[in-house]
């Protein structure tokens, strides 16, 4: 879940911030009033943080688990923001999240379609969403359809 995060954090820019005094930033200066996105998406991709950032490798948050956790205190990686504006929404997200694909992958078999790939591609925005929708085919693993209700 916390690898998902990183690379394809629903909420790329965060939400917009706009400073009520004019302030300086790592040299930058920002005039007050300015609208500032921060890029969460390109900060999890840091080469200088990440060690082959752009590949899929959940294990690197089982090495080093307390090092990276969400809770905005490290600004290295924050896919629920920070701050006074940081996700109200963390302890719901941490039970519903794992609940909810723990139940697909338990009660389903999943494949694509035949002919089809798998694409991770993403289109970015407010919210980032998949480029193309991704289509799969449940079928049941349980012998019993009452097991379903
Ligand atoms: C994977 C799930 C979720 C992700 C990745 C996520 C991510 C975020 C991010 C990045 C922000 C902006 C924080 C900032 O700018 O510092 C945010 C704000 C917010 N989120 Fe979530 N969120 C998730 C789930 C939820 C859930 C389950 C709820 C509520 C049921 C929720 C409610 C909110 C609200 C109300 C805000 C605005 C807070 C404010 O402006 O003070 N979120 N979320």
């Amino acid at each position: 879940m916390k690898e998902t995060l990183r690379l394809h954090p629903p909420g790329p820019l965060l939400l917009p911030r706009r400073p009520s005094e004019s302030c300086t930033v790592a040299g930058f200066a920002i005039p007050t009033e300015t609208q500032i996105f921060v890029n969460v998406w390109a900060m999890h991709r840091d080469p200088e943080v990440w060690e082959n950032p752009l590949e899929f490798q959940p294990e690197r948050f089982l090495k080093e688990s307390t090092k990276w956790d969400y809770s905005g205190n490290d600004h290295r990686y924050m896919p629920f923001g920070s701050g006074r504006r940081i996700c109200p929404g963390i302890s719901l997200m941490e039970r519903m999240v794992p609940y909810a694909i723990a139940t697909f992958v338990h009660m389903f078999k999943w494949r694509l379609p035949e002919g089809s790939n798998l694409d991770l591609s993403e289109k970015c925005g407010i919210v980032l969403k998949k480029e193309t929708s991704l289509i799969v085919i449940p079928s049941p693993r349980f012998s019993e359809p009452e097991l379903y209700h």
